[in-house]
């Protein structure tokens, strides 16, 4: 098959190289013509593990392209899938889908013969129908028919995720686009990943609805977590405990900051918005935003108080600002609420992340960026573990004592064994945990 990727970010990089190294012929399309230059050069413009080996093979074996130019790239494609971005729109929080529209439309006059258009992006109810009013608009004679197949990988486990899902989600409702999506994800058929094939509409109500689920999930074990530190009980024994019945399952069930990320924020948010459209409101997911967003700010009055109350001329080390371990996104991290929160206090805060320091600079400017973990933790308050990079789990806890001003240690992640910790012989404050 011929796929057109229009978008080359985190999702459409990783879809249009993990397509190409099933065998398919991958163009992958972007605006941002820097984006398309450094992958014509072998760069990868985003940290996701295993992905400049799988973009460096398959270009090697001509089946993936890189181009900014749509037009010739939809006219020779069997299908093109959508992967722009579909951020929050600023005021309302509805999803923002000017891209998408913008990206249909340029489809839309390029189409020369029966295509399947995809919708990857995460869309809300109904864009499916307004895509297909769009290129029909534009392009009255279009032979065309519009799909929707959300993405469920999470960036850092990208690759993996996407050529062993769970299962693909497929909405459509013409049977020669059933067919062209068969067999493009026919490769699939080896891991026997369940297609589910639906209406269109409710492969787009699907993809929500599983955000929303997953982001209850973590703000229920975030709430259990404050109940376990003023009761004295564990809230990682708690998940453990429930987490082992089926019908509960142990994922999603780590106590932490709050969700972020690119996903989870804007899409709990963009489903409340489509609630409220269709007089359908999702009061739990409501509440699940409002708890989420006050645990951000939650987590920088743990550190202050770990610090006696006040933070002022303080400097506070944090290690991890990504919104979770391998991935560079620093889209609605818990880390921003955190220094912003730290800093308004009057702390000067050091920072150290493996890959996301670049993505950082510019949204934290008030921050000092450190080459490591040590670097970050001299002369410190306190070291506070915002992101459970794997880099953070066997720290030199001596050496972290030795080079800290006070040895006190703020785990957000509960990435250390709090008698382990102790027996180093810091104050230890992590979550849901006494
Ligand atoms: N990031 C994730 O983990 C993830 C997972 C599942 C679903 N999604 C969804 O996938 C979609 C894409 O997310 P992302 O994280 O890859 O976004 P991204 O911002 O990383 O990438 C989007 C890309 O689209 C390009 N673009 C925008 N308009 C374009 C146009 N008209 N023509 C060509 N290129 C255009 C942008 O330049 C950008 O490179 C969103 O709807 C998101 O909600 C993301």
């Amino acid at each position: 098959m011929h796929i057109t990727m229009i978008g080359s970010g985190y999702v459409g990089l990783v879809s249009g190289a993990c397509f190409a190294d099933f065998g398919h012929v991958v163009t992958c399309v972007d605006s941002d013509a820097s984006k398309i230059e450094r992958l014509l050069r072998g760069e990868i413009p985003i940290y996701e593990p295993g992905l400049d080996e799988l973009v460096a093979n398959n270009v090697k074996q001509n089946r993936l392209f890189f181009t900014t130019d749509l037009t010739p790239a939809v006219r020779g494609a069997d299908a093109v899938f959508i992967a722009v971005g579909t951020p929050s729109r600023r005021g309302d929080g509805h999803a923002d889908l000017s891209y998408v529209y913008a990206a249909a439309e340029t489809i839309g006059r390029a189409l020369d013969k029966f295509t399947v258009i995809v919708n990857k992006s995460t869309v809300p109810v109904g864009t499916g129908d307004e895509v297909e009013r769009l290129i029909r608009e534009v392009n009255p004679k279009a032979d065309f028919a519009v799909v929707s197949n959300p993405e469920f990988l999470r960036e850092g486990a990208a690759i993996e995720d996407f050529k062993r899902p769970d299962r693909v989600v497929i909405g459509v409702e013409d049977e020669r686009a059933r067919e062209v999506m068969s067999e493009i994800y026919r490769p699939l058929s080896l891991n026997q990943p369940p297609l589910v094939f639906v209406g269109r509409r409710t492969s787009e109500l699907t993809k929500y609805a599983a955000n929303a689920f997953l982001a209850t999930k973590i703000t229920f074990i975030n709430e259990i977590a404050d109940l376990c530190e003023r009761v004295g009980a564990d809230v990682q024994e708690v998940a453990r405990g429930i987490g082992l019945d089926n019908r509960i399952g142990s994922k999603f069930l780590h106590a932490g900051p709050g969700y972020g990320g690119s996903c989870f924020p804007k899409d709990t948010l963009a489903l409340l918005k489509t609630g409220q459209d269709y007089a359908a409101p999702l009061r739990i997911v409501e509440t699940v935003v409002a708890v989420n967003d006050s645990r951000k700010r939650a987590m920088a009055r743990k550190v202050i108080s770990a610090l006696g109350g006040s933070v002022r001329g303080k400097k506070i080390g944090l290690l991890g600002l990504a919104f979770k371990p391998n991935t560079d996104d620093m889209r609605d991290a818990p880390s921003l609420a955190i220094v912003a929160s730290l800093a308004g206090d009057g702390a000067k805060v050091y920072a150290y992340d493996p890959e996301s320091m670049s993505q950082a600079k510019p949204l934290m400017p008030e921050v000092t960026f450190c080459e490591d973990p040590y670097q970050t933790a001299e002369g410190a308050d306190a070291l506070v573990i915002v992101t459970e990079w794997d880099a953070f789990r066997a720290l030199d806890l001596d050496r972290i004592k030795t080079l800290l001003k006070t040895p006190v240690i703020v785990d957000l992640r509960n990435v250390y064994f709090p008698p382990d910790i102790r027996k180093h012989g810091f104050a230890y404050v992590s979550v849901g945990r006494s």
